[in-house]
């Protein structure tokens, strides 16, 4: 303030009094206020970050899947103590389950030793954090005395203001192509791997959780798997959190579609998601989307246009064979359920459809692209933004291509890589919940982190 009153009257000065050239004027400028400190509210904002990367979601899991490989040895040990005791007659056969069995007890030890580490660890932090906490917030006060424009508590009192006038309606959706996280930089993991309560047994399948749950099953997982002839399933799996669905132990139990299999409201194809308590899949036999809605257990048809592929006659393929059923891809993003599939009209090109919620759900928009649905192994929605993925080797899978719903816009030139746990990948839907990107091979279950940025 004083600066800007200053200056204008030394300016009068220099043009009102006739002063002899060489005479300078000097203003002097006192500043009464005291100086800001840049550099503390800079180690506040250094100290802050560096607690946040601290504290991470990774942490919890680190700690989970320590817990789970734990709860996964003890039963097996135990099998083979029992087999132990069944056979130990003295001879060779004994001898080698006892080298097993040593080698199982080393790994144990060694997981609880990490573990014991990991909880520890996890105290520090915890600690840590909260005497952080604490100084942040005393370095902040003391920092807020230097808001003399009151610019800062102005604005709060404006916040405070806004909330009262607003109506405390939730916010809608984001439009598609507006991407809450940022820009799909790259993907980690593989964080959960895993086969589950039924190992080897269906090598088709899809699992994931609700991004838009009912109250009370935030945290709930399913599983389908396709149990006949790797085509078909006529129930949903539930588990009431992931570590459930790892250990395989099922509480809330199937919710079956029909008794009576197939009929063409049976689940047929792997690419199914749940969605706001319903299922969306490819009708058994038809070229269309069906909704079972697991409240009211009943089921609802969403026809496709005619020319559209079934009966895998429109699948995904690698270079070297298609995956059976794989027609009609179901997809959940940020927006909503779409289905990603191809028609004849469309010459063998990926088509997607946004399915709009509503008493009798339709498919609203439709956009074509120029990518042959048999060059793409699945794809998958983020953002609005539709993904396709190719083989590269038995070991990694590329996401080469984009497709950007809200332009149009369509890219060749990805380049992301996804590290497989099986050379085929039969499901593979995004979850806008925690940014996970869920996979289904060969009775595997994968999950991916997406990194935004
Ligand atoms: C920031 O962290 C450093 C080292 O952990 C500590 O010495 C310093 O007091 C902290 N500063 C503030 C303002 O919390
Ligand atoms: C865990 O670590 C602490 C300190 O290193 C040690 O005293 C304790 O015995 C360990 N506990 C187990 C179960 O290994
Ligand atoms: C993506 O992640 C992989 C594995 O973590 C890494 O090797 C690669 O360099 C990353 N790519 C980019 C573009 O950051
Ligand atoms: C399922 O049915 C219930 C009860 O009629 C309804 O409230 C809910 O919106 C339905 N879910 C979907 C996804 O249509
Ligand atoms: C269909 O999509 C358009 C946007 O293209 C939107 O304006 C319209 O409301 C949608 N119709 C329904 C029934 O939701």
């Amino acid at each position: 303030m004083k600066l800007c009153v200053i200056i204008p009257l030394c300016a009068l000065f220099t043009l009102t009094q006739q002063v002899p050239p060489r005479d300078r004027c000097v203003c002097e400028l006192i500043n009464s206020e005291k100086a800001f400190p840049h550099d503390k509210l800079s180690t506040v904002e250094d100290n802050t970050s560096k607690c946040n990367n601290n504290i991470t979601p990774k942490k919890t899991l680190e700690l989970e899947s320590l817990m789970l490989g734990l709860e996964r040895r003890l039963p097996k040990l135990q099998e083979d103590v029992s087999v132990l005791e069944r056979e130990n007659d003295g001879d060779l056969y004994g001898a080698l389950s006892l080298l097993v069995i040593e080698n199982e007890l080393t790994e144990i030890k060694k997981l609880i030793h990490k573990l014991n580490m990991t909880t520890q660890g996890h105290q520090r932090l915890t600690t840590d954090a909260n005497e952080q906490l604490k100084d942040l917030k005393t370095e902040m006060i003391e920092l807020e005395k230097y808001d003399t424009l009151q610019v800062v508590k102005r604005r709060q009192a404006n916040e405070c203001l806004k909330e009262g006038l607003q109506p405390t309606s939730q916010p809608t959706q984001p439009p598609h192509g507006i991407c809450p996280h940022g820009r799909f930089l790259n993907i980690t993991g593989p964080r959960i791997h895993t086969e589950g309560e039924y190992p080897g047994s269906y090598p088709y399948g899809a699992w994931g959780r609700d991004p838009k749950p009912e109250v009370g099953k935030e945290n709930w997982y399913w599983l389908v798997m396709l149990t006949s002839s790797n085509r078909y399933a006529n129930y949903v799996r539930l588990y009431s959190s992931l570590s459930s669905l790892i250990v395989g132990v099922s509480g809330p139990g199937n919710m079956e579609i029909d008794s009576s299999n197939p009929n063409t409201n049976t689940i047929q194809g792997p690419n199914v998601v749940l969605y706001r308590g319903a299922l969306y899949y490819n009708c058994y036999n038809e070229y269309a989307v069906c909704q079972f809605n697991l409240t009211t257990e009943t089921v609802t048809t969403m026809q496709l246009p005619e020319g559209t592929r079934y009966n895998s006659k429109g699948n995904f393929c690698n270079l070297d064979e298609c995956y059976s059923y794989t027609d009609l891809d179901l997809a959940t993003d940020e927006s909503g359920v779409w289905v990603i599939y191809t028609t004849s009209q469309d010459f063998g090109n990926l088509v997607l459809s946004k399915v709009e919620e509503g008493e009798q759900p339709t498919f609203n928009q439709t956009w074509t692209t120029s990518v042959f649905k048999q060059a793409v192994t699945n794809t998958f929605m983020a953002c609005g933004v539709l993904y396709a993925t190719r083989y590269v080797s038995e070991e990694v899978e590329e996401i080469f291509y984009s497709f950007d719903t809200s332009t149009g816009v369509e890219k060749f030139n990805i380049g992301i890589f996804i590290k497989k746990m099986s050379p085929n990948i039969y499901f593979l839907n995004y979850s806008p919940v925690d940014q996970m990107l869920h996979a289904y091979c060969n009775s595997v279950m994968v999950s991916y982190k997406i990194l935004f940025g």
